[in-house]
């Protein structure tokens, strides 16, 4: 694991390209198959995971940029943020926080005047994971913002690699966000150049096609606050007297996914998406102190999808994220019985608007 991205020499004294500009990027959130649940070091995984990178939740980041004034020090980062137009003192300080732990890797970020202006195109609080795309914008920008002052990141898989890394530092699954499609995190032997430190999409040839054209209706149960943040979640595995075989279940079950992904088994993929997601529950509910994300709407939807498939034989599963909102997965063969069915029988337990409709996407994209 040797990748050292601290580099001294990124000050504006040598800079190349304009001091002073702005810079935009488009990224989505991603929907964890198997999951991140457990974490060590510098938000290193303790297992293995995968990813589809959704299409139409996204962050859309700016980062407008000028040099600092005379006299300001270059040891802090000056930073304005504006969530929806609005200036948002809460997110503008955990952003402030996550450039000051980044001087090292991007000292001139301690050298400039940063105004941040981020939208997301799904509700606030809706339970996707909004961190995941507003941290991967946000390492897009700042590698773009390297490469167009020093130049340094014109190869697009060194560019790539160094996102997802930064990405990472400011939330875990943010660094799957910064690919297209299938994306694996952390290190594991049947995944050649995986690493705890960056993601790395999943070579299309190990990826049966049905698997790109997966859907991800997202039923939004509840849009309240997290109960858990996600910090306090991982910090609870380490407490937790299950972790040792949960990460070993999440390799045992990544190894066959990776199985099923190759030969189009939409059957086993939906099975261990289901696992995984229950999984994760059932370390909550073990926790100290013990958390239930779920609410009742979340388990009468779970039971509606495995009635249904049980009667049909089609292929519609589940997955959950750290809440109660449930995410339906099925390939878009299907895609016209499913809206049927979703009218008829989910929208009462939610609401017709109170539903996403997502799928695998084709990762960030630069605004201009
Ligand atoms: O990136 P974090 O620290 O918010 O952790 C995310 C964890 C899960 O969303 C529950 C699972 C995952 O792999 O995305």
């Amino acid at each position: 694991m040797e990748l050292d991205y601290r580099n001294a020499g990124l000050v504006l004294a040598h800079a190349k390209g304009s001091t002073s500009g702005r810079i935009g990027w488009e990224s989505p959130s991603n929907i964890a198959i198997i999951k991140y649940w457990g974490k060590y070091g510098q938000q290193l995984p303790k297992n293995p995971s995968l990813s589809f990178t959704l299409s139409n939740s996204v962050t859309r980041t700016w980062i407008v940029y000028s040099p600092k004034e005379e006299g300001k020090g270059s040891g802090q980062i000056n930073l304005k943020l504006y969530f929806e137009d609005e200036l948002n003192l809460n997110f503008g300080g955990r952003v402030e926080k996550f450039f000051l732990g980044l001087l090292d890797i991007f000292p001139f970020l301690g050298e400039l005047d940063l105004e941040v202006r981020t939208s997301n195109t799904f509700p606030h609080s809706s339970g996707i994971a909004s961190s995941a795309s507003g941290m991967s914008a946000l390492a897009m920008g700042l590698c773009t913002l390297e490469q167009e002052l020093f130049g340094t990141l014109a190869d697009e898989s060194t560019f790539l690699r160094k996102a997802s890394y930064v990405a990472r530092l400011g939330s875990g699954s943010a660094c799957r966000s910064v690919f297209p499609g299938l994306v694996v995190w952390g290190d594991q032997s049947e995944v050649s150049g995986s690493s705890d430190l960056f993601a790395l999409p999943l070579a299309s040839d190990r990826i049966d096609p049905v698997f790109y054209t997966f859907h991800d209706d997202i039923l939004i149960v509840s849009k309240g606050e997290k109960k858990v943040s996600s910090s306090v979640g991982h910090g609870l595995m380490d407490g937790n007297r299950y972790a040792e075989n949960r990460y070993a279940e999440a390799r045992e079950h990544f190894s066959q996914l990776l199985a099923c992904l190759e030969s189009g088994d939409v059957d086993g993929f939906g099975k261990i998406a289901e696992a995984e997601a229950l999984s994760l529950h059932a370390l909550m509910m073990t926790s100290q102190p013990p958390f239930i994300l779920m609410e009742p709407a979340s388990l009468a939807i779970i039971q509606q999808v495995q009635a249904y498939r049980e009667r049909t034989g089609l292929p519609v599963y589940f997955t959950l994220d750290a809440g109660p909102n449930i995410h339906l997965l099925y390939p878009d063969a299907i895609a016209a019985e499913v809206a049927v069915w979703l009218d008829e029988v989910l929208v009462p337990h939610v609401g017709k608007l109170r539903i996403i409709k997502d799928g695998v996407g084709l990762g960030p994209k630069k605004m201009i």
